[in-house]
């Protein structure tokens, strides 16, 4: 992908003393009084941060935070937890916080090697449309643009699209880069076999993203309800499993074009049903084809999973997105363990990504065996139906002059 990069522009000597603003995704998840949850996107943001201010800008930092209403900013709104645990990450002298800015929008003061965050964006009238009146008067504030928010960069909006386009320099930050290199490394030049895990309740959420994998990939592992509706494709009983069966054909059409190709899309030969969805039904082991009219399948068995490690474990290329069953409950955990153990073990290159995904990979303590853990949740899925992000479009359209 032929974009600038930050790491480039300080190289060249063109940050130093500059106006720098950064487009993070900060949006993180908080409990009720508001603390936060989890802060992988905070401190995978910190990279960009550091990088600018040690080259010597004056630095600016937004991002959204949930889908508050524009114009009517509210206490929930506030990036202020944000700005107290960046400011832990960063250290002295923000260990206190990162000053908070609110109404930033005409004009921001802040010094060289100094940082500043700027009040949740969305907050902004004209934000999510990408008005363009707003778009020039961000731009304005700065020398150089930095979009390093992958999570919203599947969004066409004032902070990460309209002001990539009015401001003086517009680049990509380490983590937007590191995004792309990635997906870049697992799907334009695989090593191969190239295996994807695309899982969860539904076809129709991922219809787009089977079909376009259909055609790149060597094994399509699906899982959750997605597998239930291409194992009534298979002509499989499914009793009373979540399944979509008006999309039994398009299943059929995705089975079909992977087979045409040499590849496959493994149906589960065993699964773990229950009566009842509940964390203490109890779980019993089934062969496929004798799953009864009111049995839920809420896992795969043993010998699938068994299976799919081994293939995984001799694959060149993993793509995981989305946990094979039930892995909240532990009775319908297996699966979900089995597989990622296996893309754990395996040589293979492997990026995740998506927020089930994510929670099964802390659950079973395997961040470090990842290839690449994405920060992207609809940007990512959006990446692999082989989209182009509106962020990374506008980027190479500005490295182009
Ligand atoms: C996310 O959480 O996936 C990103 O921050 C994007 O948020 P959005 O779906 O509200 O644009």
């Amino acid at each position: 992908m032929n974009v600038l990069r930050l790491a480039d522009l300080i190289a060249q000597g063109r940050v130093a003393g500059k106006r720098v603003f950064i487009r993070a995704d900060l949006n993180v998840p908080q409990d009720d009084s508001g603390r936060i949850t989890e802060d992988t996107r905070i401190r995978a943001s910190v990279p960009c941060i550091r990088m600018a201010l040690d080259a010597g800008a004056a630095v600016m930092v937004t991002s959204h935070l949930g889908r508050p209403t524009e114009g009517a900013f509210k206490p929930e709104d506030t990036l202020a937890p944000v700005a107290a645990r960046l400011g832990e990450l960063l250290g002295p002298p923000y260990e206190k916080g990162v000053p908070l800015v609110a109404n930033w929008v005409d004009g921001v003061t802040v010094a060289a090697g100094q940082v500043v965050l700027l009040e949740n964006c969305r907050v902004n009238k004209g934000e999510k449309k990408n008005d363009e009146a707003l778009a020039r008067k961000m731009a304005a504030l700065c020398d150089v643009y930095v979009n390093d928010a992958f999570g919203t960069a599947h969004r066409a909006e004032a902070t990460t699209y309209g002001i990539a386009q009015y401001a003086p320099l517009a680049c990509a930050g380490p983590l937007l880069a590191a995004e792309i290199d990635a997906i870049t490394k697992a799907l334009a030049h695989p090593k191969r076999p190239l295996l994807a895990i695309v899982a969860g309740s539904k076809v129709s959420t991922k219809l787009t993203i089977l079909q376009a994998l259909s055609s790149k990939v060597d094994g399509l592992i699906v899982g959750g309800g997605i597998a239930n509706t291409f194992m009534l494709a298979a002509g499989l009983p499914i009793g009373r499993s979540l399944a979509e069966p008006d999309l039994l054909d398009q299943a059929k059409a995705v089975i079909a074009a992977m087979k045409a190709r040499g590849a496959a899309v493994p149906i589960p030969t065993d699964v773990v049903v229950a009566k009842a969805f509940k964390a203490d039904a109890p779980a019993t082991v089934k062969a496929a084809a004798d799953v009864a009219a009111d049995d839920l399948i809420l896992d795969i068995g043993p010998q699938t999973a068994a299976l799919l490690a081994g293939q995984l474990k001799a694959a060149g290329t993993i793509v995981w997105n989305g946990p094979v069953g039930v892995f909240e409950f532990d009775a319908f955990a297996h699966g979900t363990e089995t597989v990622a153990r296996a893309i754990a073990a395996s040589p293979a290159f492997s990026i995740a990504g998506g927020g089930d995904t994510l929670a099964a990979i802390a659950k079973y303590g395997i961040d470090k065996d990842i290839g690449y853990i994405s920060t992207g949740g609809g940007a990512f899925l959006e990446v692999l139906e082989g989209k182009t992000l509106p962020a990374f479009e506008i980027l190479e359209r500005r490295a182009q002059g």
